[in-house]
């Protein structure tokens, strides 16, 4: 299959709106990460994201729409909670699990009863939702296992020839996927930590309960809320370590393991006394630029060659805690203390 590379104009929003409404697939920008986009209501084009991504059957993928009101089409109540989530943060980086109405097909859900929702607030990734008229069922556009693309050359390193077309919307502003809430239990319980962190979202609910498979490997045959966090997610090539310390210590112990295919993941401004090749993601108290570059600095590293990767450890507070869960699980959770 030949690839489309569009942009963000007016024909070509309107190609790939006709696209989507054609059962194609369409990657498109988000303010988040790039997203793998088909029509969510038509389970046969659903059916072939999960075969372009190589993805497990039962993870459940998130539905975009563009309008509030679309919420009560696709869920069969809307909580108060709900409500007050979508009035703060919609548009933006949080998705919502709901109960599922019957118009959304089981492949989209997984199976599960329940649904998940979000509203972009990419200008980009609106338009082209508007321009298919359906609500978009869109995963992250990497092949599943690797990092989430945070530009249309990632996304089309990993998905060209598989799609029908990618849109460039630029560089993803946010960096790290959504922020996942459920509101389907007695109390809101947060599943995967993104760009609205745990104090906005108790700013609204009051108290939330936090998964604690965001921070910890699952057991063996465990049952997790979101299938996603099962998987070994986000990572490169590289076998990646998270080392904890401050700079000194870290670069300490990076030089100590200066083999050969080792490669230091440092902060901006960190980076004058290592002895390794680096790439670096942000300044150390930089949260946002942090969960910005993230996922670039995991790829660019694997275009280098690294074969061992020691990452420093970001603040887990805020936007931080999301750019820590990621990083966990690129590192299959091997932490060390410098
Ligand atoms: O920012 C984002 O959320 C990006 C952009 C493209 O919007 N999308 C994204 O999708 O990250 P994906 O498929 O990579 O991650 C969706 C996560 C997975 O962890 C999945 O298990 C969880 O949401 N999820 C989806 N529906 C669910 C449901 N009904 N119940 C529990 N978890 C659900
Ligand atoms: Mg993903």
């Amino acid at each position: 299959m030949n690839t489309l590379h569009l942009h963000n104009t007016i024909e070509d929003i309107a190609k790939a709106g006709q696209l989507l409404r054609d059962g194609e697939l369409v990657a498109i920008p988000t303010e988040t990460v790039y997203g793998l986009a088909a029509n969510a209501l038509d389970a046969e084009a659903v059916a072939g994201i999960f075969a372009a991504k190589e993805r497990p059957a039962d993870n459940p993928l998130i539905v975009h729409i563009d309008d509030k009101d679309t919420v009560y089409s696709l869920c069969a109540e809307v909580n108060d909670q709900a409500k007050a989530l979508m009035d703060a943060f919609w548009p933006g980086p949080l998705t919502i699990i709901l109960p599922r109405a019957p118009i959304v097909p089981d492949i989209v859900s997984a199976g599960l009863p329940t649904v998940a929702v979000r509203m972009p607030s990419h200008e980009t990734a609106r338009a082209i939702i508007r321009a298919a008229g359906v609500p978009l069922a869109a995963p992250s556009a990497n092949r599943s296992g690797s990092p989430s693309p945070t530009t249309a050359a990632r996304v089309a390193a990993d998905m060209d020839g598989r799609i029908a077309a990618i849109v460039d919307g630029g560089d993803c502003e946010v960096g790290v996927e959504s922020t996942v809430i459920s509101l389907c239990g007695d109390i809101p319980l947060l599943l995967r930590p993104g760009g609205i962190t745990p104090a906005q979202l108790e700013s609204v609910l009051g108290e939330i309960a936090v998964a604690d498979s965001i921070t910890r490997p699952l057991k063996e045959g465990e049952t997790v809320a979101s299938p996603g966090m099962k998987y070994k997610h986000y990572a490169p090539r590289a076998q990646v370590t998270i080392v904890k310390g401050d700079a000194a210590a870290f670069t300490a112990f990076v030089n100590a393991h200066a083999d050969d295919g080792v490669m230091a993941m440092a902060f901006d401004g960190e980076t004058d006394a290592l002895t390794v090749p680096f790439v670096t993601y942000g300044a150390r108290d930089d949260r946002d630029a942090q969960a910005r570059e993230l996922f670039e600095a995991l790829r660019l590293a694997d275009d280098r060659g690294a074969k061992v990767l020691y990452a420093a450890c970001p603040p887990v507070s805020g936007v931080g805690l999301a750019v820590y869960n990621r990083l966990l699980r690129a590192a299959a959770f091997r932490v060390v203390s410098a």
